[in-house]
């Protein structure tokens, strides 16, 4: 492999929250900061890969090194990817809002003045990791998800294995407790087809810089690095 075992490649990575409109001043939104995602494309630019970087709306920087596309919406993210096919390796970190409204309203909804609240209409939004795995021209040779879980994480994360189609899952726990949603730590246990790794915790730098190896042995392995 050497200093840069990703050389030749290409790895798409998503990162950040979606925000999904509701009127012209409101959005449905998430606490995910984009720091694990954009520390993946870092780690995999330093390592010598082609990096597109689609990411939510967040607030840190670009990484250095790689072509970042910015986006708001979980159906603006989807397109992204999509254009952004082929890729060798798609790590799929952004936390995706699961809804969104109906519609979107052209006015601010208004307080009625009686107390009576408007429903508020939500349907669900694509799902871009499942899109890539099960993709039937151009789905990537490894397909890397997230599951960020409360509870039963190894369980959770073998069944989002098979109904997403991915090749990977990172797993880490997010109870409030753990402070990994907008941290700086993350405790990740790598499921696979082939079991289950527990990671001891780490940064999120690191857990990046771990990611790169893992992948770089596998290209090594598969006799494509
Ligand atoms: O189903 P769940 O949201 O727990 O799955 C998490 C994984 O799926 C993450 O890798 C996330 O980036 C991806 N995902 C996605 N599109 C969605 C929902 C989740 O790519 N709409």
């Amino acid at each position: 492999p050497g200093a840069r075992p990703l050389a030749g490649h290409h790895v798409l990575v998503t990162s950040g929250p979606t925000h999904e409109p509701i009127d012209p001043v409101r959005y449905i939104a998430n606490r995910s900061s984009g720091k694990q995602g954009h520390a993946i494309a870092a780690a995999a630019a330093r390592a010598g890969a082609r990096v597109t970087l689609v990411s939510g709306p967040v607030a840190i920087p670009d990484p250095p090194g790689v072509t970042t596309v910015h986006v708001e919406t979980a159906r603006q993210m989807l397109e992204a990817v999509e254009a952004a096919l082929p890729a060798d390796i798609a790590i799929m970190a952004a936390a995706v809002a699961d809804w969104r409204a109906a519609e979107e309203l052209d006015a601010k909804l208004k307080k009625d003045g009686t107390g009576a609240v408007a429903p508020l209409p939500l349907v669900q939004n694509p799902d871009i990791l499942a899109t890539l795995g099960r993709h039937h021209t151009l789905r990537p040779d490894l397909v890397i998800g997230f599951a960020a879980e409360t509870n039963d994480l190894k369980a959770h994360a073998e069944a989002k294995l098979r109904s997403k189609g991915a090749d990977w899952i990172l797993a880490n726990d997010v109870s409030p407790e753990t402070g990994v949603m907008g941290g700086d730590d993350n405790t990740i246990h790598l499921v696979t087809t082939s079991g289950v790794e527990p990671w001891p915790k780490m940064t999120k730098t690191e857990v990046a810089a771990r990611l790169v190896e893992r992948i770089a042995d596998r290209l090594g392995k598969s006799g494509s690095g």
